[in-house]
């Protein structure tokens, strides 16, 4: 008898270094733009190709990952540095979400900040109406700390001794 093996697709999460990782992020930010703005603006080939070099390349205050699904690049994920604050963000392609990719990115990007970087907190920022985001959010310990013309910042604490 013939037999089939189901293997869940596995994600990797990979550090973007080069111009064409930063082009794949672009690829994915381009298609959830909605998300992060409320608006569909997208962002142009040359403006990506000019933040890579002008901005992200080399700079110690941010750090890019893009995740794979079977070799395929199907979301992203930031650490910035604003002001002293290091703040997280992460997206997927639509056919890439509800698979727990979501909170495995998270927990990556949270980790690394509370142990890499050696931080007590990481911040975010999340339209309100984004409530599966918010959800995940909350159920990885983020709490609200405020909140500006319909966006919430939240902030999750280390659960490592502070100081690390
Ligand atoms: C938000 C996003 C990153 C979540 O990733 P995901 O892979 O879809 O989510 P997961 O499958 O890991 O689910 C994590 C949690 O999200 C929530 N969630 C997932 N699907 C949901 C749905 N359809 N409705 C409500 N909540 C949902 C649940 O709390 C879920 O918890 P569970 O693991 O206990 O089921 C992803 O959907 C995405 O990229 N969305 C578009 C971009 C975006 O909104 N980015 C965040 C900007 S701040």
């Amino acid at each position: 008898m013939e037999s089939s093996t189901f293997t869940k697709p596995k994600l990797i999460i990979r550090p973007a270094r080069s111009v064409w990782a930063i082009l794949l992020m672009r690829w994915v930010r381009n298609q959830v733009c909605e998300f992060m703005t409320g608006n569909n603006q997208p962002i142009p080939f040359w403006a990506q190709v000019k933040w890579y070099y002008q901005t992200y390349k080399g700079n110690p205050n941010i750090r890019g990952f893009l995740a794979k699904e079977s070799g395929k690049t199907v979301g992203y994920g930031l650490i910035i540095n604003y002001d002293g604050r290091w703040a997280v963000t992460a997206g997927f392609i639509e056919s890439a979400r509800g698979k727990g990719y979501g909170r495995k990115m998270f927990g990556f990007l949270n980790n690394y900040v509370f142990t890499e970087l050696k931080q007590q907190y990481v911040y975010l920022d999340v339209l309100a109406t984004n409530t599966k985001a918010v959800a995940l959010y909350r159920s990885l310990g983020y709490k609200t700390t405020g909140e500006l013309r319909g966006t919430l910042t939240m902030r999750c604490e280390s659960p490592y001794e502070a100081g690390i």
